[in-house]
């Protein structure tokens, strides 16, 4: 049975006391209102990352995830951050492959599939994200796009290492925009991406697997695109940063 799952991407946001006090906020709300069966993630930026981690409770109904790992174990990497340095800070998920990295720090199908390795041999989780820009989707070649990014970066895996990965469809035209995908739109590319996946890895593992939309996904469209038969939940950039709207989105299954 596939996991729903809301994860909020807080980017390049907060300060330390302002990230102290979102976590605080959402732990509260999921403790007082959250749904038992859908998996909350936050994904605060790198440095607050130990800070934020004892105002979570332990049981589990959130969890941490970074935002990028370097594809190397460790070494002359000014800046970068290791997997290795994340599972040591607890965190269980890592985003890899989001369009604003792609795009400004150049990260190609080849890099995020050694980002995904390095990742997964520290046994942290993936959330990986793909997604078409404007053009392609004007062109109707979003399908033929977005399985490529697939297959480029994950299907080098085995059966047991895919089970580890969360695909978060993110078309590039709505991230930020205010313009979502319709709840068509998204369905139709997450049919597509459980049927690349079914046709690599199997029906099971692709029914198995969550896919989840992301795009500003807001608490006024959440619960239609979270009622499509293949959409997961979210991954979720603005709106996680308002814990109200955040776990607004969180309560939008039906
Ligand atoms: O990773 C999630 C993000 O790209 C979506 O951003 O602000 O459109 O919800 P936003």
């Amino acid at each position: 049975m596939r996991k729903q799952i809301v994860a909020g991407n807080w980017k390049m946001n907060k300060t330390l006391t302002e990230a102290q006090s979102l976590t605080s906020e959402i732990a509260n709300m999921v403790e007082d209102e959250g749904p038992a069966d859908v998996q909350v993630i936050i994904s605060p930026p790198h440095p607050f990352i130990y800070a934020v981690q004892n105002l979570i409770p332990e049981i589990g109904k959130i969890l941490l995830s970074a935002q990028n790992c370097h594809h190397e174990e460790s070494g002359a990497f000014t800046g970068e951050v290791s997997a290795l340095m994340l599972k040591s800070l607890g965190v269980q998920y890592v985003i890899l492959g989001h369009s604003e990295r792609r795009e400004q720090f150049k990260e190609t199908d080849q890099e995020l599939a050694k980002k995904v390795d390095m990742a997964l041999k520290n046994n942290l989780k993936v959330i990986f994200c793909c997604g078409e820009p404007l053009e392609v989707r004007e062109s109707d070649q979003q399908n033929k796009y977005v399985t490529q990014q697939l297959t480029n970066s994950l299907f080098h895996l085995s059966k047991e290492d895919f089970k580890n990965i969360v695909i978060a469809y993110e078309p590039i035209w709505a991230i930020g925009t205010g313009k979502t995908a319709s709840s068509d739109q998204a369905q139709e590319m997450h049919k597509t991406i459980r049927e690349h996946i079914a046709d690599k890895f199997g029906t099971s593992l692709a029914e198995d697997t969550s896919i989840l939309y992301g795009g500003s996904c807001k608490p006024d469209n959440a619960r239609e695109l979270f009622s499509q038969k293949d959409v997961d939940g979210g991954l979720i950039g603005g709106a996680s940063l308002k814990s109200r709207d955040f776990m607004d989105i969180i309560k939008s299954f039906a």
